[in-house]
């Protein structure tokens, strides 16, 4: 199947609670910035052009958050619902993403992925272009007021 029917575009204010629950409906690895603040922060902002609903009927069934930093494109929270996979919705997602990125500057994507999600890692051996990296290792850090 295609995605057939689907809009994509810049999510909305008033959409950042659809998301969040289409996240957990999804099984998206839970982010200590999953929150409608922080969602609702970065819709705003000049960054906001990168995060990306995908629409049909009038639901959001999948989500994005294409970035760039002025050095690498990133791909995070790509997320479609449960009912309407392996129809080329997160395909769609990404190509746009990416069409975004480019515009801004950039010249390499990255995706972080978990391992053990077998959804994720068949999606992205199968994405086009995209190849493993097997040298990096990821740190992360949450940030308090005494750290920040
Ligand atoms: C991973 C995820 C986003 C894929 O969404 P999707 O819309 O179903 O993916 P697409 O339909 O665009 O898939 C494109 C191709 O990826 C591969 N693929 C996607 N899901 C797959 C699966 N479960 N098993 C095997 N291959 C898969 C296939 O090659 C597929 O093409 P095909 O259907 O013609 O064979 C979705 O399963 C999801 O939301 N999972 C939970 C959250 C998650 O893990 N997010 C990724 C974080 S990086």
């Amino acid at each position: 199947m295609t995605a057939a029917g689907l809009t994509i575009r810049r999510c909305r204010p008033d959409e950042c609670g659809a998301v969040l629950a289409l996240w957990t409906r999804a099984g998206a690895i839970p982010s200590p910035t999953d929150t409608p603040e922080a969602l609702a922060r970065l819709v705003r902002s000049e960054h906001g052009d990168g995060f990306l609903v995908a629409l049909r009927d009038g639901s959001v069934v999948g989500t994005v958050i294409g970035g760039f930093d002025g050095w690498r494109g990133n791909i995070y929270r790509l997320a479609v619902a449960p009912e309407v996979r392996r129809q080329g919705i997160a395909r769609a997602l990404v190509r746009e993403a990416e069409g975004l990125l480019w515009a801004k500057g950039a010249r390499r994507m990255s995706a972080l992925v978990e391992r053990g999600e077998a959804h994720a890692v068949a999606f992205w051996d199968g994405a086009p272009g995209y190849r493993r990296d097997e040298r990096m290792v990821r740190y992360v850090k949450a940030l308090g007021p005494e750290t920040a």
